[in-house]
């Protein structure tokens, strides 16, 4: 079972009223315009790994941002708040009119923007089963089977995602409350209950998952 719609990569798509876009990962570092913060942020990564995902992630959002809104990327920064949280800065001043979230695999690189609050995340399948290995931490009594969580990698992939873009929708309390805080109650179609409640839609990249979470 591989639960959810097609998401194309490349191509901006219109997701419970954001915009989300998705690329494949390239090896290495990404050429990405960058402004004078970003450079900054950039020369303190010492891991090459970070360093690579990190721009793998500017480089989605800044075509995002120009291709749903027209932002130009000359002009445009993606700064994180104290909490990690993206913030998107365009001509210096913070942005306010729209929210953006990021987020990155070995495989994959996919940013959601809207003009309220949006989680996005993206989970390779071959990442499903680390859910396996953290089940008791992440899952309610009885969740992972009303769900079916455990059927294929795929699924594994798809509760991960829901509940990491779930987690993100909150900007700031990722690990406060915590993944159980989001319960998965159906992949097909895609439920989740949250407090505050939450839609969210389930997207398949080839071999990847994808969860946009919005506020209900
Ligand atoms: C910090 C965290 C956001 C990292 O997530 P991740 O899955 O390792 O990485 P992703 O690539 O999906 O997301 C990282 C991006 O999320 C964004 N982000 C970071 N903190 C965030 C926050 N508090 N709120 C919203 N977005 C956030 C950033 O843009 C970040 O990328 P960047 O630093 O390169 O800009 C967080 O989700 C995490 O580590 N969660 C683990 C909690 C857990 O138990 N998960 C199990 C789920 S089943």
């Amino acid at each position: 079972m591989k639960p959810g719609a097609t998401l194309h990569p490349d191509v901006v798509q219109e997701v419970l009223g954001a915009w989300v876009l998705a690329e494949r990962r390239e090896p290495g570092e990404v050429s990405v315009e960058l402004g004078e913060d970003e450079r900054a942020l950039l020369a303190q990564m010492p891991w090459p790994l970070r360093r690579a995902e990190w721009l793998a992630g500017r480089r989605v959002a800044k075509r995002l941002l120009h291709e749903a809104l027209g932002l130009a990327p000359s002009r445009t920064q993606v700064l994180p708040l104290e909490s990690g949280a993206p913030r998107v800065w365009v001509g210096g001043v913070a942005h306010e009119e729209f929210v953006l979230n990021l987020s990155h695999t070995r495989g994959w690189a996919v940013a959601a923007v809207a003009r309220t609050r949006v989680g996005v995340d993206v989970c390779d399948d071959v990442d499903g089963d680390r859910i396996a290995r953290i089940a008791r931490r992440v899952f309610s009594e009885g969740e992972a089977e009303t769900c079916g969580a455990f059927q294929s990698r795929e699924t594994q992939a798809a509760v991960w995602a829901m509940k990491e873009a779930g987690l993100k929708l909150f900007i700031g309390g990722v690990f406060d409350p915590g993944a159980r805080a989001i319960r998965v109650e159906s992949l097909s179609p895609p439920r989740v209950t949250a407090n505050p409640a939450m839609q969210v839609a389930l997207l398949r990249l080839p071999d990847a998952a994808v969860a946009v979470s919005r506020d209900a």
